[in-house]
Formats: C-alpha cells, structure tokens, sequence
C-alpha cells in the first residue's frame, strides 16, 4: 500500500547519495591497503585516495549534519509498525555516529602518526596534533572497530531500503531517491 508522505529535500538527497558512494569506496580500499604483499606503488596510491577522500567524507558529513539540522527530515509514515520505526531511528543515529568518528579516528590516526595528508598539506594546513605514538595507535583501533560496526549497520541499511523499495513498496525508499522537484 502507497502510503502518503513527504520526501527528502535535493540537498539532503544529493548529499545522502554522495557520502553513500564515497563510503562505499573507502571501506574496501582501506581493508585492501593494510593488506601485506601488495606492491608498494599500489599501496600507497590506495592510502592516497584514503586518506584524503576520507578528509573530503568528513567535510561533506559536516555539511550533512548542518543542513539536517536547519531542515528536519521528513517523519516516517504513521503505517509503519513501532518496532520498524524504532530500528531505523537507532540505525540512522548510529549510523550518523559513524561517518563522524571514522573520518576523525583517520585523521587522529594519520596527523598523530606523523604522516602527511597530501590535500590539507597542499592547501597549507598543517597538523592539529603533536606525533604520539598512543594516541595514533588507540585511533587506529577505534578507526578498526567502527569500520566493522559501519560495514554492519550499511548492510542493515541496504537490506531495510531494499525491503522498503522491493517488497513493502511503500514509497519510504523513494522519499530518497533522485526525482524531478
Ligand atoms: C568515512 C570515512 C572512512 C571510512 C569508511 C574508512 C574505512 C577504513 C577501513 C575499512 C580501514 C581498514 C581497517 C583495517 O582493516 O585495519 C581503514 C584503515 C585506515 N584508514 Fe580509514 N576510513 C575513513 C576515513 C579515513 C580518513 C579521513 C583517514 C585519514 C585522513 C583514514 C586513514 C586510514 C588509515 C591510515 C588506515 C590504516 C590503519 C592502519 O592500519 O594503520 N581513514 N579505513
């Protein structure tokens, strides 16, 4: 049954959409470039995209969160079951938790390392943080963890979007997919 609601403004969209595709790269490039026995140059070119799209995820992230802020999303539909509503509610919030600490665990577990992050280093903003070898190390297991906690709650994600667009087909997937507005 079509239920009747209102969808997600173009910015949210597009900003839903870009962080989703970017994300959706960064997850198996960084599993792939800690990997051992790859050659050198491929590594680093790999670290290279990661680390400096994930600065890029972390500022679109940033311009998410504020536009949502300043333009609530639309409710979810009164014909949805509680239980449902409560999934996606804890879902989405951790799933915002998520694409905020993973670009700041990155960046914590790059800058204190004492490594470069070729863009920011490009456009003259140096690090924020003095080399620790402590700090880098308990960045780079939370970075770790909420990668796994992240690629759970995407496929949570993915397979409750696909129910809604596939199965249930109750117009919540398409509040936001790209349309004409
Ligand atoms: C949404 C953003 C991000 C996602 C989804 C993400 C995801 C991942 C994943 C899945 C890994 C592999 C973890 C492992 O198996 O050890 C990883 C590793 C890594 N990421 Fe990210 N990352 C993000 C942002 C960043 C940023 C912004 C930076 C740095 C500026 C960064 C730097 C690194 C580094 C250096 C590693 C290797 C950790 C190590 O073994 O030392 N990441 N990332």
């Amino acid at each position: 049954m079509k239920l009747q609601q209102d969808h997600y403004k173009a910015p949210a969209r597009w900003l839903h959409w870009t962080v989703a595709a970017l994300v959706l790269a960064m997850i198996p490039v960084g599993a792939l470039m800690v990997q051992e026995g790859l050659g050198r140059s491929l590594q680093n070119s790999l670290f290279i995209f990661h680390k400096n799209t994930g600065v890029i995820v972390g500022l679109l992230v940033t311009a998410r969160l504020l536009y949502r802020w300043r333009n609530p999303p639309p409710k979810l539909p009164q014909g949805l079951p509680l239980w449902q509503r409560r999934v996606a509610f804890w879902t989405h919030a951790f799933l915002y938790t998520l694409i905020v600490i993973m670009p700041i665990s990155g960046y914590v577990r790059v800058r204190s390392g004492g490594f470069p992050i070729e863009l920011l280093d490009a456009m003259g903003i140096g690090t924020l943080l003095p080399k620790s070898d402590a700090v880098a190390n308990a960045a780079k297991s939370l970075h770790y963890a909420g990668a796994w906690a992240l690629v759970i709650l995407v496929a949570m994600h993915i397979g409750a979007a696909l129910q809604h667009a596939l199965i249930k087909r109750d117009g919540v997937f398409e509040r936001m997919w790209p349309r004409k507005d």
